[in-house]
């Protein structure tokens, strides 16, 4: 049965984003991140380039910005956290409030992810202090692997960066929506495209940015397999930051006279331009130095402190780099501590404050697990006995598990949600698209997006 709304009178604590461009700027700080700078370009590399780049952003166009603009819808049409608002949303579209289940899947995805993001987050912080210290300067490629390696091995140096990251995090978020969130999305996102202009005005200057154009953007489709496809589409569910009910929670802080689809498109387009550029910085210095693109997870780790180590001017640029890659994983960290936090906070058991550190410590104790199954833990393979999980380690699992799992789930019952069960009226008013662009979204959300998500996440399921 649908409950009464009035019980859900909006919340006291509750404010909004101060302008469009606010919100913007947090959902494109939720969406550039270490997926743009650090995944990427590498896995770009390992799928051969052009051709992979032009499936990504079909993804994008398809896939992508039709399922953001039904989670903000979501969030802004129930102004609560992600799974009240679903269930809200439900209610007013007289359907059963089960739905949620897709908020609630989000929302522990939101949870698990953070865990070991912020581990991940914490080998970028480390490696500012490496470059900045000179560690690269005049080192072999091994020396630099071993360093790597053993930032890996410890499980006390990975501790301690997992909490300082956490804790910056926990910081932004604890002060709440404006204070919090707001201003350090407007200091961090200027500040981060201006390190990326001045890396990439770098690149430009190694004498292989034309290689690295036609690397990008040159397409041989006798490289892309099958696999390459279905890599673009999970990718592009995470780099929007999608299926994690973070575009909810920020949408349902957005002002009710904002044009979702526009604001959508603005942040996908803005997304999409950060990953480019992420490539166009990033592979000169790959080329110039004879590495190999393809070099996969260690890229950014291992390949680009070997050419940092040698470039001129390579300790300020090494550092530059790295505070750019922590200012991207700071800005999607909060917001995948949001959701949560968003939750709790509206279950009036704690304050913004109570309800942060306790979500955080949450993460940050999970995160834990994975540190401790990069060193101590890396022979306890859990799901061994299935040979598709031989040798993956709990962080393995837990990132796998998320990723191709409870994303596209969530992702699959939202537009399902959105497409088939919210009235139309309803999405016109809010989206306030176009009368044909309307028509294409409502296509692509009925049809095309749910078609091809279920695709990639049946055959996620049975390779
Ligand atoms: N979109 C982020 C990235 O590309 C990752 C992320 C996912 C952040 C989900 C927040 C929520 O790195």
């Amino acid at each position: 049965m649908t409950k009464p709304t009035k019980t859900y009178s909006t919340p006291a604590h509750r404010g909004l984003w101060s302008s469009r461009l606010a919100f913007i700027l947090a959902a494109t700080g939720s969406s550039v991140g270490l997926g743009n700078i650090w995944k990427f370009p590498y896995v770009t590399g390992e799928n051969g380039g052009g051709a992979f780049v032009l499936v990504y952003l079909l993804c994008i166009a398809i896939i992508g910005i039709p399922i953001m603009m039904a989670e903000v819808f979501i969030g802004r049409n129930g102004r609560h956290n992600p799974i009240t608002s679903f269930r809200l949303v439900a209610a007013r579209n007289l359907v059963s409030p089960a739905w949620r289940v897709s908020a609630i899947v989000g929302v522990l995805a939101a949870f698990i992810i953070l865990s070991f993001y912020s581990m991940i987050g914490g080998w970028a912080a480390s490696y500012v202090g490496h470059a900045a210290m000179g560690d690269f300067s005049g080192q072999t490629a091994e020396a630099i692997g071993e360093l790597f390696s053993a930032l890996l091995a410890s499980p006390v140096t990975l501790l301690i960066w997992h909490s300082v990251f956490m804790v910056l995090v926990i910081f932004v978020v604890a002060r709440g929506l404006k204070s919090g969130l707001e201003r350090a999305v407007t200091i961090l996102m200027p500040a981060l495209f201006g390190l990326l202009l001045i890396a990439a005005a770098y690149a430009a200057t190694t004498g292989h940015f034309g290689e690295a154009v036609s690397f990008l953007f040159t397409p041989d489709f006798s490289v892309l397999t099958m696999d390459g496809v279905l890599i673009a589409l999970g990718h592009a569910f995470f780099t929007l930051s999608l299926g994690m009910a973070v575009m909810m929670a920020y949408g349902s802080y957005l002002g009710d006279d904002i044009s979702i689809g526009r604001t959508a498109v603005t942040v996908s387009i803005m997304d999409t331009v950060v990953a480019l550029m992420a490539g166009l910085a990033i592979f000169p210095v790959v080329f110039a130095n004879g590495l190999e693109p393809s070099a996969g997870p260690g890229l950014i780790f291992e390949t680009l402190p070997l050419a940092f180590g040698q470039m001129p001017m390579g300790i300020l640029f090494g550092t530059l780099f790295f505070v750019l890659l922590v200012f991207a994983a700071w800005t999607s960290a909060i917001s995948l501590l949001e959701p949560v936090v968003e939750w709790l906070e509206d279950k009036l058991i704690f304050g913004r404050v109570g309800s942060t550190v306790v979500v955080g410590l949450g993460c940050w104790a999970l995160g834990i697990v994975s540190i401790l199954s990069m060193n101590l833990w890396s022979g306890f393979a859990p799901l061994g006995m299935f040979e598709r999980f031989e040798g993956q380690t709990i962080f393995g699992l837990l990132d796998f598990f998320t990723a191709n799992v409870m994303l596209p789930l969530s992702g699959l019952l939202t537009a399902v949600f959105v497409g088939w069960f919210v009235a139309k009226e309803s999405l016109v008013k809010d989206l306030a698209l176009k009368g044909p662009t309307f028509t294409l979204w409502y296509n692509l959300i009925r049809y095309a997006t749910p078609v091809a998500v279920a695709v990639v996440f049946a055959y996620n399921l049975m390779a």
